[in-house]
């Protein structure tokens, strides 16, 4: 699993991305202190601990380096954080499997990279791509750093 390089000051244009998103009832905002429970418990149940680990330290940055994805119920269908595991990172991401192809996880990744160059970095880093490699390409021109697998997870401790 690869880390991939993304120019954050050629980001794709989002406004479309985001209304359309809207129209459907959902909302693409960021974490609030309050929630910190709701969504830990979204990313465990659908996804794994070390995501809910990393997760978790986005909500002691400030501002919360978490965005979350809500539908007009006010469930959570998706989560990205950014600036967890190491400075100008992005990742994890992850939308719940009964709504993923909505653009969803591309309103996610693109709320989260604008949040990094707006804290003044001109490049990310998407950690560990893993499967969704093709996502990043089409979605924001990521590229693939040569030899950065497994990188600075080495020393991650699998079960
Ligand atoms: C990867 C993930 C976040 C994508 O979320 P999503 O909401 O389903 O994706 P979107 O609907 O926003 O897709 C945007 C575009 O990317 C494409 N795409 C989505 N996942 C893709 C993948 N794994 N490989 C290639 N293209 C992909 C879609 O087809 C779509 O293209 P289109 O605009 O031509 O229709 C989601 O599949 C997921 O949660 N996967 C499991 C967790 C995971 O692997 N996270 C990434 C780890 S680094």
């Amino acid at each position: 699993m690869p880390d991939m390089l993304v120019k954050l000051y050629e980001l794709p244009e989002s406004t479309e991305v985001f209304k359309e998103l809207e129209n459907k009832g959902y909302r693409i905002i960021r974490a609030m202190a309050p929630n910190k429970i709701k969504v830990l418990d979204f990313v465990r149940k659908n996804f794994s601990d070390y995501w809910v680990s990393e997760c978790d330290v986005a909500f002691s940055n400030n501002p919360i380096s978490c965005i979350i994805a809500v539908d007009s119920n006010k469930e959570i269908v998706g989560f990205a954080c950014y600036e967890t595991t190491c400075k100008a990172f992005f990742g994890p991401i992850g939308v719940k499997e009964s709504h993923r192809g909505l653009n969803l996880g591309k309103a996610l990744l693109l709320a989260a990279l604008q949040g990094l160059k707006e804290m003044g970095y001109a490049y990310a880093i998407i950690g560990g791509a893993e499967d969704a490699i093709g996502f990043y390409e089409k979605t924001v021109n990521a590229t693939v750093i040569p030899g950065s697998a497994p990188g600075i997870y080495k020393n991650m401790l699998y079960p």
